[in-house]
């Protein structure tokens, strides 16, 4: 009788030898098998690491393309989210992060419109009616609603301040002053000063903000105006902005630590040759030893609307920084 499967018999005389050979065989195979079995949980589990490495980092993005979750600050970097999760493992990670980052960030800037677009109203209740802007006013849900229901964080781009009033009005009154002139509106809120510039035909206009909301609320305001703009997000102050000539600030002086540095600044440029316009319903900031360095082209009286939004502020000014 032979076991089954093999040729060997028990009444065989080299029966031990054979059985021996026999169970090194099977003991080979089942290493190999073992061998097999590992190899092929390591690589699964490896792919199930990067899957979750991929969805992770995809919940990441679909999180931020929600602002009510995120807030409306910028996204991250691209580069530094990838090597921040990248770093979580101790071996590196075989994969693409693929175009679907891009559409991501694509996607993010539409609905960041959207929901400007959503949660303001044109309006040219102010000082400048020629200016139509995108703004929360009193018949928005926005305008009485708990700050915690704001998908933006500090929107002060939605409201049209009364120095950027006077800023802009004097700047479609006095066409010259920015005629052919390459302009900077720093701290744009809205865009108003850079739409007025760009109405009066300066040569080149940045609306400068560092938040990027108001760029992106410069840039709404400035198409539903018909016009173009350049916009930046790159905090100025400080440096010597050599291609600009004109500078627009309006209503920046709400802090007085602020105002000092803001101000230092001012004075630089304009010892530069630069012209600097100060639009300011008086402010704090703005104390009296730095008026004294300012000449006043032009007072306003605010619109009923301004002047419910802001209370105790009946008129604003417009000024130019003295060289000195
Ligand atoms: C009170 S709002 C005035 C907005 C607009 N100029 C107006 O009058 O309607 C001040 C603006 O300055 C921006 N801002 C603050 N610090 C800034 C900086 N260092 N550079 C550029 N913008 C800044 C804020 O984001 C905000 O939009």
């Amino acid at each position: 009788m032979a076991f089954a499967g093999t040729n060997v018999s028990l009444s065989q005389p080299d029966i031990t030898q054979k059985l021996t050979e026999r169970i090194d065989d099977l003991k080979q195979r089942i290493a190999a098998w073992g061998k097999r079995i590992r190899r092929y949980t390591e690589r699964s589990t490896r792919f199930n690491q990067n899957r979750l490495f991929q969805s992770d980092q995809k919940r990441l993005y679909e999180s931020l393309e929600r602002p009510m979750v995120s807030g409306t600050g910028p996204a991250p970097n691209q580069a530094d989210t990838v090597a921040f999760w990248r770093g979580l493992w101790s071996e590196p990670v075989n994969h693409s992060e693929g175009p679907w980052t891009e559409v991501v960030a694509r996607k993010m800037l539409k609905n960041l419109t959207a929901q400007i677009v959503r949660h303001t109203v044109a309006s040219r209740q102010h000082l400048t009616p020629e200016i139509a802007l995108r703004l929360i006013t009193p018949s928005c849900p926005l305008w009485s609603a708990p700050v915690e229901d704001s998908p933006f964080k500090d929107p002060f781009w939605a409201f049209y301040w009364p120095g950027g009033q006077a800023t802009a009005r004097y700047i479609l009154d006095n066409k010259q002053v920015v005629q052919n002139r390459v302009v900077l509106d720093v701290g744009c809120g809205c865009g108003a000063g850079s739409i007025a510039a760009a109405f009066m035909e300066a040569k080149r206009v940045v609306a400068n903000d560092t938040d990027e909301v108001a760029v992106m609320a410069s840039q709404i305001n400035a198409e539903l105006n018909g016009i173009k703009i350049e916009t930046s997000t790159e905090d100025m102050i400080g440096r010597r902005c050599e291609e600009f000539e004109v500078v627009l600030i309006g209503d920046m002086f709400y802090d007085e630590e602020f105002a000092k540095v803001l101000f230092e600044w001012l004075k630089a440029l304009t010892r530069n040759g630069k012209t600097v316009l100060i639009g300011d319903p008086g402010r704090h900031g703005l104390t009296h030893s730095k008026r004294e360095h300012l000449s006043l082209l032009a007072t306003y009286q605010l619109p009923k609307e301004t002047c419910l939004e802001n209370h105790g502020y009946t008129d604003t000014t417009l000024w130019r920084l003295n060289k000195t």
